[in-house]
């Protein structure tokens, strides 16, 4: 279906989706509207991070007399607080945080859905000035209405997210999301705090230029997977030797194969057996936006998306990206 991106906003493009179905309650759409309110405050923080540099080193005290937080603790903060207040999210889960957040106020317990976040992507981009991003998955509660939230309601496998996405805090701040019915993505006006659909109905390129892997692990990672970063770089690629484009984010290296078409992996390496990233809120959201949106998500045996997880903070190696790509890949990782 075609829209008219001209002049929807976020709230616009949710509501109409609620009319389409008769039987909706409107949660998922207050919970993404406190999703896009978070953001917000968060991009507003972080375009004034230099400012608030100068006004009072971090872990000291700004000119307000104020503790001067770290971004992650601050975005984790925002995102939590918004959540909470709104009537629609039981729980959070955190890269920050330990421990689930379970919020157990009668509204709250009445919410059927919780939330798995990683606040900042990309933290060590916040001190030079350059791009990070928020990452967040939706899952339907599995426990019982009324009550609190549980621990098994943030270990589903991906396959069950209701919704998923993430902003990046680039050149402008976009933020992108899932559903079944497909990936959209908004991007803030900043002179009127509001985001605006500018890119409907993304689909992932099935092959593209691009290819994302930190290339310090390149002596450290199987060799079949090296054989294949190789390839990417070779003159016998079929589409001629690769860019190699990695960010330290991986909403923007995402974000960018997503556009354009390639492929981001963050292997095992040999000090680091189930890779970096994590699968409750790193893996499984960007999995989804990429299936959904045509793309493949796997940790080089099966689908992302199909692991059970057994704890919120687990890791495990990723590749995601352009379909034709990652079967490429898992030629090489199967010979
Ligand atoms: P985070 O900032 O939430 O810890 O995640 C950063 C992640 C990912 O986005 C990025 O691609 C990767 O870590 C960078 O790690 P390396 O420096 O090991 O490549
Ligand atoms: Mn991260
Ligand atoms: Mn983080």
């Amino acid at each position: 279906m075609q829209q008219n991106s001209q002049f929807m906003t976020l709230d616009e493009f949710t509501i109409q989706q609620l009319r389409m179905f008769p039987h909706a309650t409107g949660e998922l759409s207050g919970l993404l509207r406190g999703i896009g309110l978070a953001a917000k405050r968060v991009n507003y923080e972080i375009n004034r991070a230099g400012i608030a540099d100068i006004l009072g080193a971090e872990g000291g005290r700004n000119i307000q007399g104020e503790e001067v937080q770290k971004l992650d603790v601050y975005a984790n903060n925002v995102f939590k607080e918004v959540l909470r207040a709104g009537i629609n999210c039981a729980g959070v889960a955190s890269e920050e945080d330990e421990e689930i957040t379970v919020f157990d106020d009668a509204r709250s317990n009445r919410s059927k859905y919780v939330l798995l976040m990683d606040p900042v992507d990309g933290s060590g981009n916040i001190d030079i000035n350059i791009t990070i991003g928020s990452i967040f998955s939706i899952y339907k509660r599995v426990s019982e209405l009324g009550k609190p939230a549980e621990l098994r309601d943030f270990l589903q496998p991906g396959t069950r997210q209701v919704a998923a996405g993430y902003v990046l805090y680039g050149s402008s701040t976009i933020l992108v999301y899932a559903t079944r019915r497909g990936v959209n993505g908004f991007t803030l006006d900043n002179a009127i705090g509001e985001f605006y659909l500018s890119h409907p109905d993304l689909r992932f390129p099935s092959h593209g230029p691009f290819y994302s892997f930190d290339n310090r692990y390149y002596h450290f990672i199987e060799e079949k997977l090296r054989a294949y970063v190789d390839f990417c770089i070779s003159p016998e690629n079929k589409s001629g030797p690769l860019w190699n484009r990695y960010y330290g984010c991986m909403v923007a290296d995402t974000h960018r194969n997503l556009l354009k078409g390639g492929v981001f992996f963050y292997p095992a390496v040999s000090d680091k057996p189930n890779g970096k990233l994590r699968l409750c809120y790193e893996c499984n959201p960007m999995a989804f936006i990429t299936e959904i949106a045509g793309g493949k998500a796997t940790d080089g045996n099966g689908r992302t998306l199909e692991i059970q997880p057994d704890h919120i903070h687990q890791r495990c190696p990723f590749f995601v990206g352009s379909a034709d790509m990652i079967d490429e890949l898992m030629g090489f990782m199967q010979k």
